[in-house]
Parts: C-alpha cells; sequence; structure tokens
C-alpha cells in the first residue's frame, strides 16, 4: 500500500447524503477517501444505495448534503463529461448503429482528439481485451461477453484516471463472469487505474478487490480488505452477508478482557470473543466459520466449554466434507472439515462434542 506522503485521497465522499425526495435519504452520510490505484468495490443487497452513490460521483445525480472530490478538488458543479471518468454498466450500452471501432471513437471525438490519434487509441483499446478482429462489426453481431469487453474498452479509450463500474458482469453466465472478472483487475492494476466497482455478489467483491464497501440501508456498514471483513466483521449483518456463517443467540454472563462467556438461549454455555458487546447482562448474536469449528476436543484449550451436537446431515464435496449439526437447539449450524485422510465421515444421528477458540467466536450485535 502507499506510504503517507502518496497516500493522498484521489476520490473522497464527506458526509455525503441523498434523497430523491426530499424525505428519506438513500445515502446516509457516507464517509469514504480511496487512494490513487486503488481497487475498491461497494458490496451490498439490492436498493442499499450503491448506484446512487456511483452516479453522485459520475455526475448524473448530485448530493443533498456533503461534499465529493476528485484529486483534492470539489466537483459537485463540474459537469459529468469534465470529469474524465471512464463509466461500465450492466448492459453494455453501446450505440447500436454505430460499429465496434466507431462505439471506441466516440468518446475521443467528443474530447476533441485528431483522426489519426483516434484510430492508434482505438485499436490500443481493442487490444487490451482482446477484440482487434471486432473493429467493424455491430453490436448485435457480438455476444454478450463481447459486447461487454467492448464496453470495457469504450471506457479505457480516452486513459481516464477513475473507472466506474456498476455490476458490469450481472448478466453473464459463470464461467464468463470469471474470467472477464480477471481481465478487469488486470488492466485496472496495469493501467494504474482508480476503480469503483459495484456488485451484489460477495465472491466477485472479496476476489477482486483491494478493499471492500459493504453497504446497507444507505450507510458503509464496513470498509476492509477482503480478509478482514471476512475474519472480522464488525456487526452482525457484515458476518451474515459476507461468507457462510452461523449464529446462535444468548446473553453475556461474564466478561474480561477479550474474553467472555455467552449463555445461549437454551441454556448453553460458549466462549466468545467481545466484539459489540461491553457488558454483562446484554443480548448479543455469536458468529463463528463452519471452518473454525473444532469437533476434536484434543486440539481445544482445556479450559473452554464444550457443546453437545447431533449430526443431522452429511454431504460429501470432494475437497471438504460438509456436515449440518443440531446445536442449542438450531438446526442449520454448519461445519467444514477437509477432507484429509484421517478426517472422520459422520452419519446421521451421531452424537458429537464441538468447541472453539474464543477468537474465533465474535459475540455480535443482537
Ligand atoms: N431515480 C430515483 N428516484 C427515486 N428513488 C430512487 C432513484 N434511484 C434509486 N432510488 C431509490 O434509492 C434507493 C437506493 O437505490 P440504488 O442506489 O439504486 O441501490 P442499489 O444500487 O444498491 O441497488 C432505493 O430505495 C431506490 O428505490
Ligand atoms: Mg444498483
Amino acid at each position: 500500500m502507499a506510504d503517507t506522503a502518496t497516500d493522498q485521497a484521489f476520490v473522497e465522499f464527506e458526509r455525503v447524503q441523498k434523497s430523491y425526495d426530499g424525505e428519506i435519504l438513500v445515502v446516509k452520510d457516507l464517509n469514504l477517501s480511496m487512494p490513487k490505484g486503488e481497487f475498491l468495490t461497494m458490496l451490498g443487497p439490492s436498493g442499499s444505495g450503491k448506484t446512487t452513490c456511483l452516479m453522485m460521483l459520475a455526475g448524473f445525480e448530485t448530493a443533498t448534503h456533503g461534499e465529493i472530490k476528485l484529486d483534492g478538488r470539489p466537483i459537485n458543479n463540474i459537469p459529468p463529461h469534465k470529469r474524465g471518468i471512464g463509466m461500465v454498466f450492466q448492459n453494455y450500452a453501446l450505440f447500436p448503429h454505430m460499429t465496434v471501432a466507431e462505439n471506441l471513437s466516440f468518446p475521443l471525438e467528443v474530447r476533441k482528439i485528431g483522426k489519426s490519434e483516434r484510430e492508434k487509441k482505438v485499436m490500443r483499446a481493442l487490444g487490451m481485451v482482446q477484440m482487434q478482429d471486432f473493429a467493424g462489426r455491430r453490436p448485435a453481431q457480438l455476444s454478450g461477453g463481447q459486447q461487454q469487453r467492448i464496453a470495457l474498452a469504450r471506457a479505457l479509450v480516452f486513459e481516464p484516471e477513475l473507472v466506474l463500474m456498476d455490476e458490469p458482469l450481472g448478466a453473464l453466465d459463470k464461467q464468463l463472469r470469471e474470467t472477464l472478472q480477471f481481465e478487469i483487475t488486470r488492466l485496472a492494476h496495469d493501467l494504474g487505474i482508480t476503480t469503483v466497482y459495484v456488485t451484489h455478489d460477495q465472491t466477485e467483491a472479496l476476489t477482486m478487490s483491494d478493499r471492500v464497501a459493504v453497504f446497507d440501508d444507505g450507510r458503509i456498514q464496513q470498509l476492509a480488505p477482503p480478509d478482514e471483513l471476512y475474519e472480522e466483521p464488525h456487526n452482525s449483518f457484515v458476518a451474515q452477508f459476507i461468507g457462510e456463517n452461523n449464529t446462535l443467540m444468548g446473553t453475556v454472563s461474564k466478561i474480561n478482557g477479550d474474553r467472555c462467556e455467552v449463555t445461549l438461549d437454551n441454556g448453553d454455555i460458549i466462549d466468545a470473543k467481545p466484539v459489540n458487546v461491553t457488558e454483562v447482562g446484554q443480548k448479543t448474536r455469536v458468529s463463528i466459520r463452519p471452518e473454525r469449528v473444532e469437533m476434536n476436543k484434543d486440539r481445544l484449550q482445556p479450559d473452554v466449554h464444550t457443546l453437545k451436537a447431533e449430526v443431522l446431515e452429511f454431504v460429501y464435496m470432494g475437497d471438504i466434507f460438509r456436515t449440518r449439526l443440531r446445536v442449542a437447539g438450531n438446526d442449520d449450524f454448519v461445519i467444514k472439515t477437509r477432507n484429509a485422510p484421517d478426517q472422520v465421515r459422520l452419519t446421521p444421528g451421531t452424537q458429537i462434542e464441538i468447541g472453539w477458540l474464543p477468537q474465533d467466536c465474535r459475540a455480535l450485535d443482537a
């Protein structure tokens, strides 16, 4: 990551709010600061305000309150075409009556770039997405994946410093999506472009991004690199939205520094790390990842509590085993174990005992 001298923010949202109807805020007090060259993804459920944020940054919507800055300058009053921002949307938005080459040439003509320079830039941009042979075709003569490559080339052709992408791969099948995910991140990093990427697909967000901003209800719930988001969710929403997760409800019954005891609603006691709880008596939702649950007592610390569990279902998945358990009255408690030579395959009906390291179980907001 950049050091402090070059770490100056390139994109900034300062206390930004947005209301379309003058009453309901769909973006609430948004603060965000991105260094140059970063690939940041806005991830969140539908309606959480992601597109609205992108549209304000692009200049197609105005902020109701607050300020957006690009390279240190407020841009609230700069029209969209003067912001030097490339954009890619889900529905390609190529001009149907123009050839691929003409589609790419258009943003350069708007910027008053001469003909020979335009031709050079168009071919270079087509080369970046391996589409040089398609310059003479019209969009209707291309597949969805090819059209999206052209849309990407068109966003890059005028060498923008900032590119915004709103669910650009949403309409494509899984394999094509994965290929293009890789191409987009490679291009962004090779060209040193700052990218704001929007998706509701958590795998896409985790695999592509330097940092992910998890949106819910018009707010950033957590902004962190992918591994931190997965391993240290700040609240129940993020824990449940990112990756698979087991939750149990209970009340804090002891608390001591970075360790607490939670009495579950059925009376069982477990050990956890207090994250969003500070005192005894508070309700909490504890969160534990399936791969962090231990069923071999010898590998647990001697002083941790264990829970009785009944095996409900065993699924062989090749690389891992996925076993569903009944734990403290919860029938959807899942554990994942690596398919190692000595790993037992649990049969439904078996009673086992499970536990975990206290720091792997997070006591969050109820
Ligand atoms: N042009 C608009 N006029 C009125 N309401 C809108 C408009 N665009 C979006 N909204 C509302 O704002 C909220 C956030 O929408 P949006 O930013 O599109 O979310 P996302 O991209 O995360 O799905 C939603 O409740 C949506 O209905
Ligand atoms: Mg959207």
